[in-house]
């Protein structure tokens, strides 16, 4: 058991990436009241990731689509989903996305807070784009997205009910619309889902809203928090930044080793259905766990030091989105934006951090940043 872990709260002041890295090497499995069993290596991570009739996706009696799913169930909903990331889709949202990133990227000169400035309208504008949702809709999003955070993070069950709630109103009117507008409903992403069929029969209400609003988390969550991860990281490695500027090829593996060594998506949660031994644990049915993707990204017995970049050789051993039937749906959306969005960093000219501003890192269950100054010249 782990001293530092155990200790460990939410919004605490010690970091959870320094706290994992910390109890790792001892021990594989560490309880707290907030995480419960929380998985530390990869090993046993990989256990989980692969069993999932033992290891449950079914932590909520609230439903989640597909997230909170076990199979055959799951199964039926990603098989809506997959399609709507696939080479075709990705292609055809492209150019949009590079619209977004390059008008964005204008900011990016001088002293430039990248937070608010960057990496927050980007997110929500490539969400809206990608919806087909009106620009009206990016103010109301971004202070969902910090009520949910704020509402997970001290598990405020009626706080989280509200916010569902909240999120339902938005949704729901774009669904509303597109339903009285028949015929006439704009051909996007938010209609197309309205077609769609589940054993013969449409989508519940309650469903489609669970569906986009994972897909909205995924978005506004996790690429906030990577863009701001990755800008940090050129910054305070010029070499790096410098290596990337002349070497193109490199900068796909790039980006998912600076988000090994920075995870942007902190964690996820599973239940176990029977009793099971994992690590040299044996956990009884019913025990509740956390995947800490923190921590199993950098485990020293698959990566040797968990800080040093080695895009290429890392790459095979990366769980940065997740493996086996919850692997990341959104991963090909995510790779096309991050993508983009280095090419524009590096093009913006030469990063640095600036002495006196230090960067503020984001509370849990949010990754990365909260206030992140640099320096573009
Ligand atoms: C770099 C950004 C992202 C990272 C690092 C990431 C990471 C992950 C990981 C690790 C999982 C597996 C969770 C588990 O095993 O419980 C996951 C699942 C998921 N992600 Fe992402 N994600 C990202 C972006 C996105 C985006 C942009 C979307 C949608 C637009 C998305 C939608 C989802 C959904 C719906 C699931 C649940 C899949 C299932 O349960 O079958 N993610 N993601």
């Amino acid at each position: 058991m782990s001293a530092e872990l155990h200790a460990w709260k939410p919004a605490g002041e010690q970091d959870l990436i320094d706290v994992c890295d910390k109890t790792r090497p001892r021990c594989p499995l560490a309880h707290n009241e907030q995480l419960h069993w929380a998985v530390l290596r990869q090993q046993e991570a990989r256990q989980v990731l692969s069993d999932h009739s033992t290891f449950s996706n079914k932590v909520s009696r609230h439903v989640s689509v597909p997230n909170g799913m076990d199979p055959p169930r799951h199964g039926d909903y990603r098989r809506i989903i997959e399609p709507y990331f696939g080479p075709e889709p990705m292609a055809e949202f492209r150019p949009r996305c590079q619209a977004v990133i390059n008008q964005l990227s204008q900011r990016l000169s001088g002293e430039v807070e990248l937070i608010t400035q960057f990496a927050e309208p980007l997110s929500l504008q490539l969400q809206c784009a990608f919806m087909g949702w009106p620009d009206s809709l990016h103010g109301p999003l971004r202070d969902w997205t910090a009520r949910q955070h704020a509402a997970t993070r001290n598990r405020d069950s009626i706080a989280l009910k509200a916010l569902a709630e909240t999120f339902d109103g938005y949704i729901g009117e774009q669904l509303t619309r597109r339903r009285q507008q028949g015929k006439d409903a704009p051909n996007d992403v938010t209609t197309r889902l309205l077609a769609e069929r589940i054993n013969g029969r449409a989508l519940t209400h309650e469903e489609l809203v669970s569906l986009i609003r994972n897909w909205t988390v995924g978005e506004l969550g996790t690429i906030t928090a990577c863009v701001a991860i990755v800008a940090h990281y050129l910054a305070a490695h010029p070499h790096i930044q410098q290596q990337l500027k002349q070497d193109p090829g490199l900068r796909p593996a790039a980006i998912d080793e600076i988000l090994r060594i920075h995870p942007p998506l902190l964690s996820n949660r599973r239940i176990t259905t029977k009793e099971v031994k994992l690590g040299d644990t044996l956990l009884p049915a019913g025990s509740r766990l956390t995947l800490l993707w923190a921590s199993i990204n950098r485990d020293e017995a698959i990566f040797g030091n968990p800080n040093t970049f080695r895009p290429l050789e890392n790459r095979p051993h990366n769980l940065l989105y997740g493996a086996g039937i919850h692997v990341c749906p959104g991963a090909p959306l995510a790779r096309m934006e991050l993508e983009l969005t280095l090419d524009a960093l590096l093009n913006a000219g030469m990063l640095g951090l600036i002495s006196g501003k230090t960067p503020v890192k984001a509370q849990y269950p949010a990754g990365g940043f909260s206030e992140l100054w640099v320096r573009v010249e």
